[in-house]
C-alpha cells in the first residue's frame, strides 16, 4: 500500500511557484491575493490564516478581509468590486460558506472571472467543461488530479468514482477525470446522498475519490482490492484528550480502507495542502494571464 504524501507533492508544486514568481519579479511583477472571511466559523478562519500564511512566504502580495458576521450583501459586494478595480490584486477568494444572509451565488459572480483563482465564477465551469486552458480549476480537485499524477496513478480507461456532486469538488473533478490528457481519460461515475447501493457502485471503482463531507463515512466495504482512494474530506470531531479538543478525520475510515488500497491519501498531510498550493498556482496563473 502506497501512502500519497500531499505534503510532500504540495512541495513540489510550491517550488514550481517559487520559480514563476521569482521569473515575474524579474519582470517588476508580483502576484497578488486577496481573502475575504464573512464571520467567526472557526475552521474557516484558520482555512483563511493558512492561505495568507503561505501567500506571505513565498513572497506573495497578499491582502487578508475578515468582515463580521454582519457583513451585508451590500457591503461585501462593494468590497468585491474594489478588488476587481485594484491592479495589484490577481487573485479574489471570498471563503465558502459564508453566513446564511449572504447570496453566495451573487457574490462569486461579481468577482471578475479573470480573478476568480477558485474556479467558481460561471464562466470558469464552463471553461472547465470546454477544456479551456485559460479558465481557473477550483483548487481542491485540480490538487486531486495533481496527486494522481505525481503518484503515478494512471487514470486513462479506468473506472472512477467521485462520491459527492458539490461546484467545489464533485462537480469539477468529474469534469477534470473525464476531460482528454494526463490525469484524465477516465471512466467517470459521479455518486451522492441519493445514489442507491452506493457501496455496489464504488466497488466498480478503480479510483475513488471522496468528497462527502462526514467524517469516516467510507468503509472497507465500499473499496473493492487494490482501488486508489483519495480522501478529500477534512472533519473536525471531538477528541477531548488532544491539547485542541478536536482532531481531524477525513471521509474515510482510514485503517480498514487503507488495508484493501493499492494508494491512499491521509488525513491530514493530503489533499489539504495540495488545495493552498494549487490556490498560489492559479494566482500566478492570474497575475500572468492578466499581462497577457
Ligand atoms: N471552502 C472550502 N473549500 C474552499 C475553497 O476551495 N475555496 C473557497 N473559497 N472556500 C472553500
Amino acid at each position: 500500500m502506497t501512502l500519497i504524501s500531499g505534503t510532500t507533492v504540495a512541495e513540489k508544486v510550491l517550488e514550481e511557484c517559487r520559480r514563476d514568481i521569482a521569473a515575474l519579479a524579474a519582470e517588476g511583477k508580483k502576484p497578488g491575493l486577496a481573502v475575504i472571511l464573512v464571520g467567526d466559523d472557526p475552521a474557516s478562519r484558520a482555512y483563511v490564516r493558512s492561505k495568507d500564511k503561505k501567500c506571505r512566504d513565498l513572497g506573495l502580495h497578499s491582502v487578508k478581509l475578515e468582515l463580521p458576521a454582519s457583513t451585508t450583501q451590500e457591503e461585501l459586494l462593494a468590497h468585491v468590486e474594489t478588488l476587481n478595480r485594484d491592479p495589484a490584486i490577481h487573485g479574489i477568494l471570498v471563503q465558502s460558506p459564508p453566513p446564511k444572509h449572504i447570496d453566495e451565488a451573487a457574490i462569486v459572480r461579481a468577482i471578475d472571472p479573470a480573478k476568480d483563482v477558485d474556479g467558481f465564477h460561471p464562466v470558469n465551469v464552463a471553461k472547465l467543461a470546454l477544456e479551456d486552458p485559460t479558465g481557473f480549476v477550483p483548487c481542491t480537485p485540480l490538487g486531486c488530479q495533481r496527486l494522481l499524477i505525481e503518484a503515478g496513478i494512471s487514470t486513462q480507461g479506468a473506472n472512477a468514482v467521485v462520491v459527492g456532486r458539490s461546484m467545489i469538488v464533485g462537480k469539477p473533478m468529474a469534469l477534470l477525470l473525464m476531460a482528454k490528457g494526463p490525469g484524465g481519460d477516465a471512466t467517470v461515475t459521479i455518486a451522492h446522498s441519493r445514489t442507491r447501493d452506493l457501496a455496489a457502485v464504488t466497488r466498480q471503482a478503480d479510483i475513488i475519490i471522496a468528497a462527502i463531507g462526514r467524517p469516516e463515512f467510507l468503509r472497507a466495504e465500499h473499496v473493492k482490492e487494490g482501488a486508489v482512494v483519495i480522501d478529500v474530506g477534512i472533519n473536525r470531531v471531538e477528541a477531548p484528550e488532544t491539547e485542541k479538543g478536536y482532531k481531524l478525520v477525513g471521509d474515510v475510515a482510514f485503517d480498514e480502507v487503507a488495508a484493501k488500497c493499492s494508494a491512499i491519501t491521509p488525513v491530514p498531510g493530503g489533499v489539504g495542502p495540495m488545495t493552498i498550493a494549487m490556490l498560489m498556482a492559479n494566482t500566478i496563473k492570474a497575475c500572468r494571464l492578466a499581462q497577457a
